[in-house]
């Protein structure tokens, strides 16, 4: 049963994109049904004028569909968090929940769908936030079917899944991973106590099909990234993701490219309910072996083992958060100033600059990761030093198509 994956449909004019000729490449495949992966609605996002336009150019692809959002559908400042009601008007266009389930071929495909964060922990606006209801929905949804195998579908990744995104944008702006800044964990931990779980299928970085780390497994599971068919590709790819769940339960993964689109090409092959491995162009990265952009390298490296945390320093200015629960950046505590050496006082984090000027940030504090979006700074100057100098730890590096990568 082939299911189309569309990622975000973000574009200037459906008319100047050709999107009803790129939903008839499509149709062309045949599928049995189609998700729309979030942050969609071209120059009307956030609008019922959007969502219908959307409903309009999905319909053409011939088959029944179900549209998730993804950040930008319910994103808002807190100046204008009034203006616009999300939730109202999915149901408003579409009649249902946006998360929901399907079984299919005796496979169970749960789609999970962003919402708009709380005004009272709001620290930026780009956030993939879940809501506690939704958690419990899903959780409940999975585990009352652990006889079956199952594929998440879902905007962002889950943390961890060393799928390809563009840094220092991703992981900084705080948005890069499922309730990224809320609780992430707790989907590493759903991933970890069901095995049945097979799959996890995300769109939101915009990038082609063809790196490496496109395709990623992590315990177990594999991680698919559907790119993009509209002008907001990062990388000049226009491509669509094609699934198949057969009758004996395998996941051939596809890619669609709308620049040659003669034929399908095969990207995976996963044994959703056996043993046997999962075979095509699949990274199977280390946990501490990760990218850290295209023009910037590492300097150092910290260990924090209160915090089980390690720091990586860029030649650029960044310094990176790595959680050892989460096994990925989950923010940067600086960004522009290059860090000598890094303390510990209690639950401080004390940065020493190669002026010898010094600041701190709270570490169990969720505003602590700095970038541009952010809406105050939580760095604060310290005149004294008073901490526990951090260890260093080895590391090796290299580069690859992606970029440039660190192994620790
Ligand atoms: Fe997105």
């Amino acid at each position: 049963m082939k299911l189309a994956i569309i990622g975000d449909l973000q574009y200037w004019k459906a008319e100047v994109e050709n999107l009803g000729f790129k939903m008839e490449q499509i149709k062309k495949f045949d599928p049995a049904f189609s998700f729309v992966m979030g942050d969609v609605g071209g120059s009307q996002m956030r609008s019922e004028e959007g969502l219908l336009e959307t409903k309009e150019y999905v319909s053409r692809v011939g088959c029944p569909f179900h549209l998730i959002y993804g950040n930008h559908d319910v994103e808002y400042w807190p100046d204008n968090r009034f203006e616009y009601d999300p939730e109202g008007t999915y149901r408003k266009v579409f009649g249902e929940s946006p998360y929901t389930s399907y079984i299919f071929n005796g496979v169970l495909v749960v789609c999970i769908s962003i919402e708009r964060q709380p005004y009272e922990s709001f620290i930026t606006p780009y956030t993939v936030y879940v809501s506690d209801k939704q958690y419990e929905w899903v959780k409940n949804e999975i585990e009352s079917n652990k006889d079956k195998p199952c594929i998440i579908i879902a905007h962002a990744p889950v943390a961890g899944s060393g799928l390809r995104c563009e840094r220092p944008m991703h992981n900084a702006a705080l948005d890069t991973y499922l309730d990224h800044t809320f609780k992430p964990q707790r989907w590493v931990a759903l991933l970890r106590d069901n095995p049945q779980i097979k799959a996890w299928v995300s769109a939101h970085f915009h990038m082609g099909h063809d790196y490496d780390t496109a395709i990623t497994q992590r315990n177990g599971v594999v991680h698919i990234s559907c790119g993009v068919m509209t002008c907001c590709t990062r990388d000049e790819r226009a491509h669509t993701r094609i699934l198949d769940i057969t009758e004996d339960k395998r996941l051939l993964v596809y890619t669609l490219d709308h620049n040659d689109d003669k034929e399908l090409i095969l990207d995976a092959e996963i044994d959703l309910i056996g043993e046997e491995e999962s075979v095509g162009r699949i990274s199977r990265h280390g946990r501490h072996e990760i990218l850290i952009g295209t023009d910037d390298e590492a300097q150092k490296v910290w260990y924090d083992e209160a915090h089980c945390s390690y720091f990586v320093s860029t030649k650029k200015g960044m310094l990176w958060e790595y959680s050892e629960e989460l096994s990925d950046f989950c923010g940067a505590v600086s960004y522009e100033k290059k860090v000598e050496n890094l303390y510990i006082n209690k639950n401080k984090l004390i940065m020493e600059y190669p002026n010898t000027t010094l600041a701190s940030v709270d570490l169990v504090d969720r505003g602590r990761w700095q970038y541009k979006d952010s809406l105050e700074q939580k760095i604060v100057a310290l005149d004294e030093l008073v901490g526990e100098k951090l260890p260093t730890v080895n590391y090796e590096s290299y580069s690859s198509k992606e970029g440039t990568y660190i192994k620790f």
